[in-house]
């Protein structure tokens, strides 16, 4: 785990039980306590590496994402996270991605209104990872058995997926697809959360993804187009 992100979470949840309100009474565990003990084993990407999309011609292709700004009634990316000219960075990393490899792109946004702030966020991402919730979002317009390769992104939220990306896995069967999953972060990397989308979808093939700091990925182009050209497209 890398310190100085978990010193930060804890900073952030620390700030967050003044300015938020606090409605809850919540641990003031050390971040990194409360995230290592739950987060996936590290991602064993050597399994998945070596896999590629054979043959991507004719295939169909989905990009869907989570990204912070895509809250149902906040038109702006929220303060919470990096903000590239009013994108927020892994809905930018996901228009990357779509330049390339063409298809559609859906974005899930949550019913739910994150606050803008960061700490508030913080706090309430931590309360719905800590009670294992499953926000809603709003309506997807797309039937899985459209696609063959579905590419899947989100930020780390305390060490692992967004809830509502469980909600996501929760709700489609991707049985029989390719998922390529792409994550933004501040450190953790993608945190292991590769491997728990395969154990969500043991029917589907994960292939190895992309991990991007959220801060850098206007200079992540030329990595996005490495990835991709080593999976194949
Ligand atoms: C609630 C919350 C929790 C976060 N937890 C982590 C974390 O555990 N590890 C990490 O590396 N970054 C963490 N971050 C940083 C985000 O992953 C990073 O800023 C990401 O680029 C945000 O993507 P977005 O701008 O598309 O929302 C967290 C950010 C927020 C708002």
């Amino acid at each position: 785990m890398n310190k100085y992100i978990a010193v930060i979470l804890a900073l952030a949840l620390l700030v967050s039980l003044a300015a938020c309100g606090g409605k809850e009474t919540r641990t003031t565990e050390p971040a990194e306590t409360a995230g290592q003990s739950e987060t996936a084993a590290p991602v064993n990407t050597d399994d998945m590496s070596a896999e590629s999309v054979s043959a991507t011609d004719g295939k169909k292709i989905l990009t869907v994402y989570f990204s912070s700004a895509n809250t149902a009634n906040v038109d702006a990316v929220s303060s919470a996270t990096p903000d590239f000219n009013g994108v927020a960075s892994t809905e930018l990393l996901a228009t990357y991605i779509h330049e390339v490899v063409g298809g559609d792109i859906v974005k899930i946004t949550p019913v739910k209104d994150y606050p803008e702030d960061y700490n508030c966020t913080a706090d309430v991402a931590k309360a719905e990872r800590d009670a294992d919730e499953r926000p809603a979002y709003l309506p997807l317009d797309f039937d899985p058995e459209d696609y063959d390769v579905i590419f899947v992104g989100y930020p780390m939220w305390w060490y692992t997926l967004p809830m509502v990306m469980y909600t996501f896995f929760d709700d489609y069967d991707l049985s029989g697809k390719t998922i390529i999953p792409f994550n933004t972060h501040e450190g953790s990397g993608d945190g292991g959360t590769y491997d728990e989308i395969a154990a969500f979808e043991p029917d589907a093939t994960v292939l190895d993804g992309l991990a991007v700091s959220g801060s850098r990925v206007e200079n992540a182009r030329g990595d996005v187009a490495d990835w991709l050209s080593g999976l194949g497209f």
